[in-house]
């Protein structure tokens, strides 16, 4: 039997575990002509993770095949999750949920309006997630937790969708890139630039990584707090990836003690506060822009930023394969957002709009 993603091909037994097809993969692979001749270092490469779906990419996507699956499988019919108001994760989880006929009810809590953050606010509403504003993030676990224990159809979702089964996406997505490297689509990385939140998607690609046998070694670029996104946790999360998997087949080998050396988790681009833009982020925004790449600065920006200092304290050297992993969806929205008028949302959200006129 053919199997329908990377990581099932490469281990048939895990193909038991619950698993939808939610993105268009692969996503491409190419070089960063002008980066590379910029910057003067071997080679650099990005795989494009925005391009995970043409209405709202990214990297949820890759958690949620796993994600979706489960919620589907235990017959949920709603989905509770948190964020900020320019919640991606919420975003992506409200857009793509509905292809499948999930609801979405968000939990969120006030963050800078940026125009980034108003235009996934309005597609939040447009896309018909219901909208609960809370005052910290005590009032937002505890809403969440009232609401699962009256509604017997709802599922709640990690921030992130960060649990060990959404992890599982991205172990998958490092298998993915094993299949391009295989078909010498790209030369295999000796460093790979991933930005870490909420912790899944580092710690998949960690993880698949090692399993896949590949020599990458992950710069993780830390763009919430140290003490959340910290290596520990990252390492923490991949170990309990492996565990589901080898539940599933126990020939799949114990690498969690492998695993710490591969990784670097490097908080010096994140500027000190969630969501705030740094000089470097900018510097990166621009700069990537030559490559025909469109960053942001809450996540991408910063971890390009990091590719560009390390390449400059000569922390690579002259001839490293270096690939820069974008996981923000590159899709345009103004579509969505031209349909939608704010004082459409729950009255509690007007404010942000209106705090920027
Ligand atoms: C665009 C983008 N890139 C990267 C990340 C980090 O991924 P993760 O939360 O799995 O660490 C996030 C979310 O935190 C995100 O929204």
């Amino acid at each position: 039997m053919v199997q329908e993603n990377p990581l099932f091909r490469a281990y048939p037994k895990l193909s038991s575990i619950p698993w939808i097809s939610v993105l268009n993969p692969p996503t491409p692979v190419h070089k960063m002509e002008e980066l590379t001749r910029i910057l003067d270092i071997g080679e650099i490469w990005v795989k494009r993770d925005d391009l995970t779906h043409e209405t709202y990419g990214g990297n949820k996507l890759r958690k949620y095949e796993f994600v979706f699956a489960d919620i589907l499988k235990k017959n949920k019919k709603r989905i509770l999750t948190q964020g900020s108001i320019g919640t991606n994760h919420g975003l992506a989880t409200t857009i793509h949920a509905k292809r499948f006929g999930l609801k979405t009810h968000l939990f969120l809590l006030e963050q800078e309006p940026s125009p980034n953050v108003l235009e996934n606010l309005l597609c939040h509403h447009h896309f018909g997630a219901k909208l609960s504003l809370l005052k910290n993030n005590f009032h937002r676990k505890l809403a969440v937790k009232v609401n699962l224990f009256f509604d017997r159809k709802a599922y709640s979702v990690v921030i992130g969708a960060s649990s060990p089964l959404g992890t599982l996406g991205f172990v998958n997505a490092a298998f993915e890139l094993k299949e391009q490297i295989d078909k010498k689509l790209m030369p295999e990385p000796d460093k790979i630039f991933i930005t870490v939140g909420s912790l899944a998607t580092c710690a998949g690609l960690v993880l698949g990584l090692e399993l896949a046998q590949l020599k990458s070694q992950v710069i993780g670029i830390g763009v919430t707090d140290p003490s959340w996104s910290s290596k520990e946790a990252t390492l923490d999360l991949a170990t309990k990836a492996l565990e589901i998997m080898r539940s599933k087949d126990l020939s799949i080998p114990d690498v969690s003690k492998k695993l710490s050396k591969r990784l670097i988790v490097d908080h010096a681009y994140f500027g000190g506060l969630y969501g705030k833009s740094t000089e470097e982020a900018l510097e990166a925004i621009e700069l990537a822009k030559e490559d025909g790449l469109k960053l942001e600065y809450v996540y991408t920006g910063k971890t390009l930023s990091g590719l560009i200092d390390y390449s400059r304290k000569s922390k690579i050297s002259k001839n490293e394969v270096v690939l820069y992993w974008n996981t923000k969806s590159s899709a345009d929205l103004s579509y969505y957002t031209k349909k939608t008028n704010y004082q459409d949302l729950p009255i509690k959200f007007h404010k942000f709009f209106e705090k920027v006129k």
